[in-house]
């Protein structure tokens, strides 16, 4: 991949989301948020994949699936009017058909196509497929950690803002209740990441944000997890019980460990 293909990547990208924008203030908030979310996945993607001293060209290309990994969300979002894979699509998909249908990444070698494709493709699955090609595991890796780190963001964001500033798509519409499942809080005790099945409240969708930290891969992800004081952000809106504070206790430990410092 050459620079001015990832240039072209990133015109292309600024092209197309800005299709998606409406009259409606409410949409283009929405939309908004995924072109920013975007922008900040592929700061983080750098940052990691320099820790991990990937040579330029992998940086690019995992700069080139950090900028086209929720390239399905615009279409999710203007067929559906939400950001919730249950009761629309597979915005990771979808995403990779797009790229393949319209041709986006045609300029660059095909083995690199199929290393971004891979990438759009499972950055949203539960748990990461096992593939023959480290290549496809590395990538995948660097991104959804990459994609972590800032979604935290943008709920410790919305949790902190009043209501009617909160952007519609993001929330679960859970009912935003003082009580939490033990089940989901179990999973933190166990460090396992927690599943969407079975959430009740708010509360329980925060303790199972807090429990993808035990899915991340890389080092520069946990610091900049610490860095950014993301837990703390997260866990001071939940109720304040001994028994999340245990939780909490335990997540932190973790990160400082894996932090390495
Ligand atoms: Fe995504």
């Amino acid at each position: 991949m050459r620079c001015r293909d990832l240039d072209a990547f990133k015109d292309w990208f600024t092209e197309y989301s800005r299709t998606f924008y409406t009259d409606n203030a409410g949409d283009s908030k929405n939309i908004d948020l995924k072109v920013r979310h975007t922008f900040l996945v592929c700061e983080n993607t750098i940052r990691i994949a320099r820790d991990e001293q990937l040579g330029e060209n992998d940086i690019m290309i995992a700069e080139t699936a950090a900028l086209f990994h929720d390239v399905g969300r615009f279409l999710q979002y203007s067929r559906y009017k939400t950001f919730r894979d249950s009761i629309s699509v597979n915005h990771g998909r979808l995403g990779a058909e797009i790229l393949r249908e319209k041709h986006v990444l045609s300029q660059v070698p095909l083995q690199e196509q199929e290393w971004i494709i891979n990438t759009v493709t499972f950055h949203n699955a539960f748990e990461v497929p096992s593939f023959d090609d480290h290549k496809k595991t590395l990538f995948l890796r660097l991104i959804r950690d990459a994609d972590k780190l800032d979604i935290w963001r943008v709920f410790a964001e919305y949790y902190q803002s009043p209501e009617d500033e909160q952007p519609s798509a993001v929330g679960l519409g859970l009912p935003d209740r003082p009580d939490y499942s033990k089940a989901v809080l179990t999973c933190l005790y166990e460090k396992k990441t927690a599943t969407l099945a079975g959430l009740k409240t708010m509360n329980d969708f925060k303790l199972l944000q807090l429990s993808w930290v035990y899915g991340l891969h890389f080092r520069h992800a946990f610091r900049l997890m610490a860095e950014r004081k993301l837990i703390h952000q997260i866990s001071a809106t939940l109720p304040q019980t001994e028994e999340i504070a245990g939780a909490i206790a335990i997540i932190e430990e973790f990160v400082k460990v894996k932090s390495g410092v």
